[in-house]
């Protein structure tokens, strides 16, 4: 099932997000319809609250990147309950975009890498450090499930010159190719 993508301006985009708890009923199913989803909107991470759900949860998929950067050969998988508990001092400028922000695409200061904590699909935990693409990707979905959006992260000049587009989006004026809510 593709879900329509919730876009900037609604409240599910900022609303505290719960833990999946042992029992959540169909979790494969949803954490595969957000694959779906993602795809169906050639994106490369998805969290819940785009979907409309409060849950610490997302997924990444970096496989198309995969012809530019060998190393994320495989990069497909899904975050439950992810804790991030090191960010390296390095940080580096990348340029970002996300589907609840049709249109906008602006530089973002991150850390270079991470350590986090999570659990996977079959709810198996982990501990792990991630680098280069991954990490800017996990970032930016880890951000969604705490109620931030990546342009929360720009200074405030930036975003003063994007606050017409931030308005429009949240008037409902904008296009994108895939369905949303
Ligand atoms: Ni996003």
């Amino acid at each position: 099932m593709i879900y329509p993508i919730v876009i900037y301006g609604a409240q599910a985009l900022r609303n505290p997000c719960e833990e999946l708890g042992p029992d959540f009923p169909e979790l494969q199913k949803l954490i595969e319809d957000m694959f779906q989803t993602l795809e169906s909107a050639d994106g490369v991470g998805l969290a819940a609250p785009q979907i409309g759900k409060n849950l610490r949860l997302f997924v990444v998929d970096c496989t198309p990147m995969a012809a530019d950067r060998p190393e994320l050969a495989g990069f497909r998988r899904a975050f439950v309950n992810p804790q991030i508990y090191e960010r390296s001092e390095e940080t580096s400028l990348y340029s970002e975009g996300c589907l609840s922000l049709p249109g906008i695409y602006e530089d973002v200061r991150r850390p270079v890498s991470i350590r986090m904590r999570y659990l996977d699909e079959h709810l198996q935990p982990h501990d792990e450090e991630f680098g280069g693409f991954a990490a800017r990707v996990i970032q930016h979905e880890y951000d969604h499930i705490e109620g931030v959006v990546f342009t929360d992260r720009l200074s405030p000049l930036r975003r003063n010159l994007l606050k017409g587009k931030l308005v429009a989006l949240s008037k409902g004026k904008y296009r994108c190719t895939y369905r949303t809510r």
